[in-house]
């Protein structure tokens, strides 16, 4: 067992220290790939903000498995940052790879606050839900505003 977990640790680093490249085929799949979780993951996300709003009635069971798919979309768009994906169909300033510690915060307090959101939409109620959801879409902006070009 404990060759098992180094071996799973080695594996791990040489993970995180290849290039994106060996991840995915080319960079240009790892920008779709995170591109396309982003977008999954707003979908469900946006879901949950139309009943907040009112804008569709609350099913509290929808809004739960919404609040599942968010959560678990939310990890996978950080995986497809790695280097070399900073060029070509993407929006990613450059500061994502030059002030990655920041970037990698903002994921993080993001996913946190998703989990928050998660948690509330198993309660059921949605004045609980409601005071989540502001904060989730508070960290999408603020990481947006540092880290996404307009356009
Ligand atoms: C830690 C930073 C960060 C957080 C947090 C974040 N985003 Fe983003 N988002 C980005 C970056 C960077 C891009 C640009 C990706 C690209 O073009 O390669 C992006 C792109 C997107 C896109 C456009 C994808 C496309 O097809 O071009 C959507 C939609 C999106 N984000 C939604 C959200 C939502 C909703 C949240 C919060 C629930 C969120 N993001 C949180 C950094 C973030």
């Amino acid at each position: 067992m404990k060759n098992l977990l180094c071996a799973a640790a080695v594996v791990g680093g040489l993970m995180t220290a290849l290039p994106a490249a060996a991840q995915f085929a080319k960079a240009e799949d790892a920008i779709k790939y995170r591109k396309s979780a982003f977008n999954v993951m707003a979908v469900h996300f946006g879901r949950i903000g139309a009943m907040v709003q009112g804008k569709v009635p609350f099913d509290p069971k929808v809004a739960a498995a919404d609040a599942d798919i968010a959560l678990i979309t939310a990890r996978l768009p950080y995986t497809a940052f790695g280097e070399g994906t900073d060029k070509g169909e993407t929006r990613a300033k450059p500061e994502v790879w030059t002030e990655n510690d920041k970037f990698k915060a903002a994921a993080l307090k993001m996913q946190e606050e998703m989990g928050k959101l998660n948690a509330a939409a198993k309660s059921g109620n949605l004045d609980t839900i409601k005071a989540a959801f502001g904060p989730v879409g508070q960290a999408c902006k603020q990481c947006h505003d540092n880290f996404r070009k307009d356009h």
